[in-house]
This record gives C-alpha cells, sequence and structure tokens, in this order.
C-alpha cells in the first residue's frame, strides 16, 4: 500500500465510523406527539438515533421515569441550541416563538424535523431556502395528513406526473366528530371532547373545527404537489359547527354523509382554486366512509389519472412514526446509515401462507341424503366451527350449490377436511375455499 494509499483507507475508515456514529437528536415538546415520538426513540427499534435533549416549558412536570437517565430535560431553548444536535425535531406547535427557534437551529447548523403545519404553511418557502443556504435539511411529513407519507409520495412516487387537483379529509378532528354524530348520534361538543382526549385535537381545537388546521395542510400540499405556493389566508375556510343531527338524516336521503373536505385545484391558464368546506359525500364513496381519526387524500394527474392515499391522520403514534421517518431520512441525506444499510443484511426468512381466518366454502354436488353430515364431521375432525349453512332453491339436484361459512380456522386444517370430503362420489366438481377479510 502506497502513502497515498493508505491516507485515502484511513479517510475511508473514519467516514465509515461517522456514518454509524448515531444522530444527536434533541425534542422540542414532550405533549402528544413529543412523547410519541420519544417512545419510539428510546425503544431500540430505530438504530442511529441518540435522544439527548426533552425541551418543554416548566419541565420538572414532565419528566417521565421510562425516558433514559442519559436524556437532558430543560426549559431553556438556548441550551438546546447551544448544544451539540444534529438534528432538532419541532413538537410544540404554533407559529410563535417555535419559528425563531426553527430559524435559529438552521443557522446554527442543525436539520430540523417539525409536524407543524401552521409553521410551514406560513414560513415553509423561507425556511427551506434558509435550509438550502445552511447545507441542511427541514423536513415536515407529519405536517400533513399525520402518519400517511403523502408528501414524499407527491414528491417522489409522483414526480413525473403533472398534478392538477387534490381533494382530502385532512382534518383528524372534524372526521371523527362527524363520523361519531353521524353513527352514534353523539352530540358535537361530546363528540369535540373524545377528539380532544385522543389527543387528535390542536391546542386551539378552533383550528379544527372552524378549518385553519386544513387550510395550512392543503396550502402544504398545493405547495409541494401542485407546485403552486400560495398564501394560506387566501384559502376560505367554512366551519363544521352548524352542522346538526338533521343534516345526516336528510344526507342519507340523498345516499350521502357530511365531511370536511379540502379541495384545491389548478385550472387552465394556472389560476388556482382552494377551499375547506363541510359537504355532502356519497356514503359509499372512499370519502363517505372515512370515520375515526383517518384521513384520505385524492390527487390527480394530467397524465397518472386519480391515485389515492389514506391511513391515520392524527394521533401520537401514527405521526411519530412520519416524525421518526423524516429524522432517519435527514441522518441519511447527511451521510449517516440507516434502516438496511444499518447493519448486515439479515438472513432471508421463511415464508408460511397459512394464515388463520374466518372462510367461504362453496360445493357443487350430486344431491343425496347425508352430505352435510359427512361434511360437518370432516370439520368436526378437524377443529373448524361452522358459522352457518346457505343453499338457495330451485338449483338442479344434479348440480346444486350449497355453502358453509366457517369460524376463523388455519387454511392448513380447512385443506385437510376437505380432502377428507373430496374423497366422496357426490361432488359435480371440487369444492372452492374463500378467506373472508373483514
Ligand atoms: P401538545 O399540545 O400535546 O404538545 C405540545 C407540547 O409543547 C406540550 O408539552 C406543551 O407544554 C409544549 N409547549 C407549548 N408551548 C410551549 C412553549 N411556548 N414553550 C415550551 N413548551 C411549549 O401538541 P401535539 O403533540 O398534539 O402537537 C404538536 C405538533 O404536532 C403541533 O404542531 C400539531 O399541529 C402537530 N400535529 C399533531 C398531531 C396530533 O394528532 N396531535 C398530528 C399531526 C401534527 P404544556 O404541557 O405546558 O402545554
Ligand atoms: N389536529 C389535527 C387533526 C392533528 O385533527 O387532524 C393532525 O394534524
Amino acid at each position: 500500500m502506497t502513502a497515498n494509499d493508505s491516507v485515502m483507507h484511513d479517510r475511508a475508515m473514519k467516514a465509515a465510523q461517522a456514518a454509524k456514529a448515531p444522530s444527536r437528536v434533541a425534542l422540542l415538546g414532550f405533549g402528544t406527539v413529543g412523547q410519541a415520538v420519544t417512545r419510539i426513540l428510546t425503544s431500540g427499534d430505530v438504530p442511529g438515533l441518540s435522544l439527548t435533549h426533552v425541551f418543554n416549558r416548566d419541565v420538572a412536570r414532565k419528566r417521565a421515569d421510562w425516558v433514559p437517565a442519559s436524556v437532558a430535560w430543560t426549559e431553556s431553548i438556548e441550551a438546546v441550541l447551544a448544544a451539540d444536535v444534529d438534528i432538532v425535531i419541532e413538537l410544540v406547535g404554533g407559529v410563535h416563538p417555535t419559528y425563531e427557534w426553527v430559524r435559529r437551529a438552521l443557522e446554527s447548523g442543525k436539520s430540523v424535523v417539525t409536524a407543524n403545519k401552521q409553521l410551514m404553511a406560513h414560513f415553509g418557502g423561507e425556511l427551506l431556502d434558509l435550509a438550502r443556504a445552511k447545507g441542511r435539511e427541514i423536513r415536515f411529513e407529519a405536517s400533513v395528513a399525520g402518519g400517511i407519507p403523502v408528501l414524499r409520495a407527491l414528491q417522489e412516487g409522483l414526480a413525473g406526473d403533472r398534478l392538477v387537483e387534490v381533494r382530502g379529509i385532512l382534518n383528524g378532528t372534524c372526521a371523527y366528530i362527524l363520523s361519531r354524530m353521524q353513527t352514534e348520534g353523539t352530540s358535537f361538543a361530546d363528540a369535540l371532547k373524545e377528539a380532544q382526549a385522543a389527543g387528535y385535537a390542536e391546542a386551539d381545537p378552533t383550528e379544527d373545527v372552524d378549518g385553519a388546521d386544513a387550510a395550512a395542510k392543503l396550502a402544504i400540499i398545493v405547495a409541494v404537489g401542485l407546485r403552486r405556493p400560495v398564501r394560506v389566508g387566501a384559502i376560505a375556510t367554512r366551519s363544521i359547527r352548524p352542522i346538526e343531527a338533521v343534516d345526516f338524516e336528510y344526507a342519507r336521503q340523498l345516499g350521502c354523509t357530511i365531511r370536511q373536505i379540502a379541495r384545491a385545484s389548478v385550472e387552465e391558464g394556472g389560476k388556482v382554486f382552494a377551499a375547506v368546506r363541510p359537504a355532502l359525500v356519497p356514503l359509499n364513496s372512499a370519502f363517505g366512509r372515512v370515520e375515526g381519526s383517518q384521513n384520505v387524500v385524492t390527487v390527480r394527474g394530467v397524465y397518472g389519472g386519480e391515485t389515492s392515499f389514506s391511513g391515520s391522520g392524527a394521533g401520537g403514534s401514527p405521526t411519530a412514526v412520519a416524525v421518526v421517518s423524516d429524522v432517519l431520512s435527514v441522518r441519511q441525506s447527511l451521510g449517516g446509515t440507516a434502516g438496511l444499510d444499518a447493519g448486515p443484511a439479515p438472513a432471508v426468512h421463511e415464508v408460511h401462507g397459512d394464515f388463520t381466518a374466518p372462510h367461504y366454502v362453496r360445493f357443487i354436488v350430486n344431491d343425496k341424503p347425508g352430505i352435510l353430515a359427512q361434511v360437518t364431521a370432516a370439520y368436526a375432525r378437524y377443529g373448524i366451527n361452522i358459522d352457518g349453512v346457505l343453499q338457495l332453491p330451485r338449483f338442479r339436484k344434479d348440480r346444486l350449490p350449497f355453502v358453509t361459512t366457517l369460524e376463523e380456522c388455519p387454511e392448513s386444517m380447512l385443506d385437510k377436511a376437505l380432502a377428507d370430503v373430496s374423497q366422496s362420489d357426490y361432488h359435480v366438481q371440487p369444492p372452492i375455499a374463500l378467506p373472508i377479510f373483514e
């Protein structure tokens, strides 16, 4: 090895070690999402990240004994900003003072991950420019649609299309309130209290019910997906407060229900439409079926047509997954290893297809007495419980279909029972067994 080779080798070794060294992460805000993020970061499930600080006002109240002793609890933002950390996670919420903190974090060479849709809707362009100028990152996947990785899908998976329309249920609190009013007859006030208790609502829930939260998310999607930055204040909003039980009754008469819908489109000539309001949606549509804190986002592209995304739009754990995934992306972009790169390739695993599920089994037989008795006896031999037997009238007796539905059983047991039954001579064709997925 020449002296030059040796220097190169040393550098490569140091770079490899640096890539494996954990990224130091500080958390601002130990609330619903902050606590869920801390659970993941301290679980051992995501190697490569080391939580160093938890910042919150009146922090003594917040200390939790399940957080490792190595984590520093602080109510001094100065201490966090001065610390040797690579990534700051902002989960405090609100535009101020988070804007000032995030700016300072970026200026001091740290990358930032945030779930704060108001911050990004109002100052996203400026903060992204600052991050670029500093060679750092700011990521905000959790700010839109909670746990659904919709921004990444728009930026990467659909980058090859020209998106012209987005429609979405973007606020989990409204989805929760309206679906509870629809299905349980819960009052607006009680449903809101439930949504707050579940950790879905903003610190000021008027942002949820009056539309500001969904408008901020819509502004972010319009900027990222439709590539048209807009002023969030220019997006018209209407509250869901006037919706009453009677509106669900009338909507049902029309085959519909009511949800808060965020919608934006780019029309010919580049004009942008955007609004958030309660609207009637067909009961059997993707929007009409949304319950609880679910979100749905449908985008339409000039080339690819419609693509939809759905999942948990609010709640600590789903949102925390989006936050931690962003942190891992930042780590990778800073040269660190994460995910599949983080360790040796795992050994290839065996795959089993023997799912346990309820089943539908259809027979076509040449009818004679005792067939059902033989079938049920075979099921009993393998511990399979029958849920129901269906046989419709007026079929030919020499080609008689009937169905058994079965409670949960392993497919392998059912195969054995059907192999026994198949020995008999009354089958016109072999029975078919289909799992019932609920
Ligand atoms: P929480 O209100 O539960 O948590 C916020 C935390 O920040 C609290 O611990 C609060 O302390 C602390 N805090 C607030 N203001 C200050 C301040 N000025 N100085 C220091 N600490 C402060 O909110 P969430 O966890 O629900 O939300 C956090 C962010 O994530 C928000 O931007 C929200 O929009 C976003 N988000 C939330 C989702 C959810 O389902 N909850 C989903 C997606 C995004 P204290 O206990 O004193 O109030
Ligand atoms: N308050 C928000 C909602 C949290 O209800 O959707 C997720 O951004």
